[in-house]
C-alpha cells in the first residue's frame, strides 16, 4: 500500500533463455529458441508475430502443458506469487514453474486458479457433456471447496459479470446449445472464476465476428482492471494490440526479436521484421494509400532455422558478410525497447 514503485516488484512472470523444442522423427522443431521477457503486475501484454513463431508454445510453456513430443529444454519461468496478509502487507513468493512436475499437485493448483488461459476455440477448453453451470462450479468446489449451493451462486455471479444474458438458463445449457459469443464468454468466466493474477488469452476473438470481437476485448479490459491482473495477449491483429496492451513482444521464429512499450512499437519499430510487419497493415503504413506489402518471402522451415540471424533471408536491411553467420545480441535501448538486430549495435 502506497508503496514507491520498484522494478523488480513490479514483474509478475519472467522468461529467460526459454527452449522449447519438439523431437519428431523428421526432426526437431526449435519452436521456442532462447525467448526472454517479463510480464509486468497488472499490465496487459502483446504478443505477435506470424504464424508458427512460437506464441502458443511460449504460452504452452508458461502452463505447463506442452503437449509430447515437446519439451523444455532450457530456460527458466518464474512466477511472483504475490500474497496478501490480513494487515495489508504483501508477501512476494519466488515460484520456478520450470522446475515443478506438470501435472503435479503445485502445478494444478497454479493452473486454471492463479494463471488461467482462453483459447481460440472454446469447445477446446469446454467439456460438451456437462453443462456450463457444473464446469464454473467445479472450479469453486475445487479450489476453493465451496459446497455445491455456494459454488452455484458464485456461477450465477461470475456469468452476470462477464455480461451473460440470462445467467441462469445459461447455467444449464450445454456448450453447444450456446453461440460462440456466448462460449467465449462462458470461458472468460470459467478462467477469471478464482481471480487469476495472469491471463493468457490465446487468439482469443480470432473466430468472432466484428461486434463480438469488440464486445469480449472491452469486457477483458474491464476485468483486468476490476481484478487488476495482467492478461498474456496473443494475437495475429496489430489492432487488437494497438488497443487493448501497454508493452508488446515480438517473437520471430522462436525469439523474442523486439519488445517495447506500445507507443514505440508502432511509432518507433526498431527491427526490419516488426517494421515489415507494420508496413503489411495498410493503416498503420506510412503512406495512406500504399497498397499491402506483405512481407518478402515467408517464414522459414522450422527444422532448419538459418544460422546468424533468423530473419536474415528476408531482411531488406541485411549486412552482408554478418547477419548470414553471427546471432546479434539483444540490446536495451532507451525506455527499456529492447532488440535482437546487429543495425543497433
Ligand atoms: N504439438 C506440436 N507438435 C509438433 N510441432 C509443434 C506442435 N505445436 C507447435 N509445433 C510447432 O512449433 C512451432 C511454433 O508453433 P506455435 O503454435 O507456437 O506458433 P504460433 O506462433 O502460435 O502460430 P499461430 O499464429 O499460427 O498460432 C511451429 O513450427 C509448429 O509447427
Ligand atoms: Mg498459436
Amino acid at each position: 500500500m502506497g508503496e514507491a514503485p520498484m522494478p523488480d516488484n513490479d514483474v509478475l512472470v519472467e522468461i529467460s533463455d526459454l527452449k522449447t523444442y519438439f523431437f519428431l522423427e523428421e526432426g526437431t522443431v526449435r519452436a521456442v529458441d532462447g525467448a526472454s521477457f517479463s510480464i509486468r503486475r497488472g499490465e496487459t501484454l502483446g504478443v505477435v508475430g506470424e504464424s508458427g513463431c512460437g506464441k502458443s508454445v511460449t504460452a504452452q510453456s508458461i502452463l505447463r502443458i506442452v503437449p509430447d513430443p515437446g519439451r523444455i529444454l532450457q530456460g527458466e519461468i518464474v512466477y511472483h506469487r504475490r500474497r496478501w496478509h490480513a494487515d495489508g502487507s504483501t508477501l512476494t513468493e519466488r515460484v520456478l514453474l520450470t522446475e515443478l512436475a506438470p501435472y503435479g499437485p503445485e502445478m494444478r493448483a497454479i493452473r486454471g486458479a492463479e494463471i488461467a488461459m482462453v483459447f481460440q476455440e472454446p469447445m477446446t477448453a469446454l467439456s460438451p457433456v456437462h453443462t456450463i453451470g457444473d464446469q464454473i462450479m467445479e472450479v469453486f468446489i475445487v479450489h476453493q471447496g465451496a459446497s455445491r449451493a455456494e459454488a452455484r451462486e458464485k456461477c450465477i455471479a461470475i456469468l452476470e459479470r462477464v455480461g451473460m444474458p440470462k445467467p441462469h438458463r445459461v447455467a444449464d445449457s450445454y456448450p453447444h446449445q450456446l453461440s460462440g459469443g456466448m462460449r467465449q464468454r462462458a470461458m472468460i468466466a470459467m478462467a477469471l472464476s478464482c481471480n487469476p493474477s495472469l491471463l493468457i488469452a490465446d487468439e482469443p476473438t480470432t473466430a468472432l465476428d466484428v461486434t463480438t470481437q469488440a464486445l469480449i476485448l472491452d469486457l477483458m479490459r474491464r476485468l483486468r482492471d476490476e481484478i487488476g491482473m495482467s492478461i498474456m495477449l496473443v494475437t495475429h491483429n496489430l489492432g487488437v494490440v494497438a488497443e487493448m496492451a501497454e508493452r508488446v513482444v515480438v517473437m520471430y521464429l522462436g525469439r523474442v526479436v523486439e519488445s517495447a512499450d506500445v507507443d514505440a512499437i508502432f511509432f518507433d519499430p526498431k527491427h526490419p521484421y516488426l517494421r515489415a510487419l507494420l508496413k503489411s497493415i495498410p493503416q498503420f503504413g506510412t503512406k495512406s494509400r500504399r497498397r499491402l506489402e506483405p512481407i518478402e518471402g515467408s517464414v522459414p522451415d522450422p527444422y532448419n532455422i538459418p544460422p546468424g540471424c533468423p530473419f536474415h533471408p528476408r531482411c531488406p536491411d541485411v549486412i552482408a558478410g554478418l547477419c548470414e553467420s553471427v546471432a546479434p545480441e539483444g540490446v536495451t535501448l532507451a525506455h527499456s525497447h529492447y532488440v535482437e538486430c546487429h543495425l543497433y549495435r
